[in-house]
């Protein structure tokens, strides 16, 4: 843009299912503040947003580990790494949270559009069921065989080895994290979001930014493109998460990426209410004179890059924005290997803050880490 009147900045919002990751602190919230605290040294009009992703099963799965409730989960995690994030010195305008009241509005108002429009359809479809647990085994629920890589513990939702995307169907000898067992096969309604229809839109969007956004941001985006976008299912089948605002919807929540990028335009909300100045959280989302920059890390790319813009896209008549440019990062790699909790090669950022309390210990830290080209 050529001259905006001001810069909205966010970062991924970390889910409130543990202690944010090292990788997500230097890969994504810290360049953010970063790009604010430049924005501002500028006298440019600046916001930075972020908060706790409160849903999916990321959150369902920590609280079911713990024996507790998802609710207590998000309670005691929101809170560390708020703190955490605020001890490191980032210095968001707002951290908010996806359990916010405001933000149910904000998601259910955006699922009764999209019905209205006829962008969601009711199909039913087959899915993973655990027989023991009575319960259908949404995402990462599932475990299996990558039907892209072969990899051995890939999500039914995403590999983590490759980052293919594919229907849980796919996925080699699955086994429920619920019972171990092999899942069953059964049908369940969901709504499909129309996806398939912004295919040429989202490419020219995508290309209209070639020059700009980095070459792992670009390379992901048309590869998804080029693999042809089709209508994917924007509920769960789960009881934690926001409710579906349509008629016969019981035990039907909206899935967690149909909101949680939504959660960006919440928060502003919530900072503009604080501020008593409500209406003011449109002159961040709605105006074309606001240059929009999205940080976050390589596994959400393509959330940030298609997905979330198509949404914004279908209320563009109301003055929506889309993002300018979309910084993403690779993996994160301490004292040259990769970043990893499984082989306990990770940086807990609430223990590291213990451990060394004095604010020049982090920057020791960040000069041992980087990140991978
Ligand atoms: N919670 C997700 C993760 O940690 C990121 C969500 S970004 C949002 O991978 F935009 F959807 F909130
Ligand atoms: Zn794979």
């Amino acid at each position: 843009m050529q001259n905006p009147q001001r810069y909205l900045v966010t970062s991924a919002l970390p889910y409130a299912s543990g202690i944010t990751h090292f990788g997500n602190v230097v890969g994504s919230t810290l360049p953010a503040d970063l790009y604010a605290r430049y924005c501002r040294l500028r006298g440019r009009d600046t916001l930075y947003v972020c908060g706790s992703d409160e849903h999916g099963v990321a959150i369902t799965i920590a609280a079911e580990k713990e024996g507790i409730t998802p609710r207590e989960i998000i309670d005691r995690y929101h809170g560390l790494n708020k703190q955490a994030l605020a001890n490191a010195g980032i210095a968001f305008d707002v951290y908010d949270r996806t359990s916010n009241p405001v933000h149910y509005d904000t998601a259910q108002e955006f699922f009764r559009y999209w019905l209205g429009k006829g962008l969601l359809v009711e199909r039913e479809e087959d899915q993973f069921f655990d027989a023991d647990a009575n319960m259908f085994l949404p995402d990462r629920y599932v475990e299996g065989i990558c039907p892209n890589c072969g990899y051995d513990k890939a999500r039914g939702d995403q590999c983590d080895n490759c980052g293919a995307y594919y229907n849980q169907l796919d996925l080699k000898h699955p086994r429920s994290l619920v019972s171990g067992k092999a899942p069953v096969v059964r049908k369940t309604k969901h709504w499909y979001f129309k996806l398939d229809e912004f295919q040429q839109w989202t490419e020219q969007y995508v290309e209209s930014h070639a020059s700009e956004w980095k070459s792992n941001v670009l390379q992901q985006s048309r590869s998804w493109l080029k693999q042809g976008l089709a209508a994917r299912a924007a509920t769960r089948d789960m009881s934690w998460g926001i409710p579906v605002p349509a008629p016969n919807a019981d035990g039907k929540v909206i899935y967690v990426w149909f909101e949680a990028v939504l959660g960006y335009i919440s928060a502003t909300k919530q900072w503009a209410k604080d501020r008593g100045i409500d209406a003011a959280w449109k002159r961040w989302w709605c105006d074309a004179d606001t240059e929009y920059i999205a940080f976050l890390g390589k596994d959400n790319i393509v959330f940030h890059t298609i997905i979330f813009p198509i949404l914004l896209h279908t209320r563009e008549s109301e003055g929506y924005i889309l993002p300018a440019q979309i910084p993403a990062n690779e993996f994160l790699n301490l004292e040259g290997q990769k970043f990893s909790k499984s082989r306990n090669w990770a940086i807990d950022l609430v223990q590291f803050q213990k451990d060394f309390p004095e604010p020049q210990h982090a920057d020791v830290l960040l000069s041992l880490i980087h990140i991978s080209e």
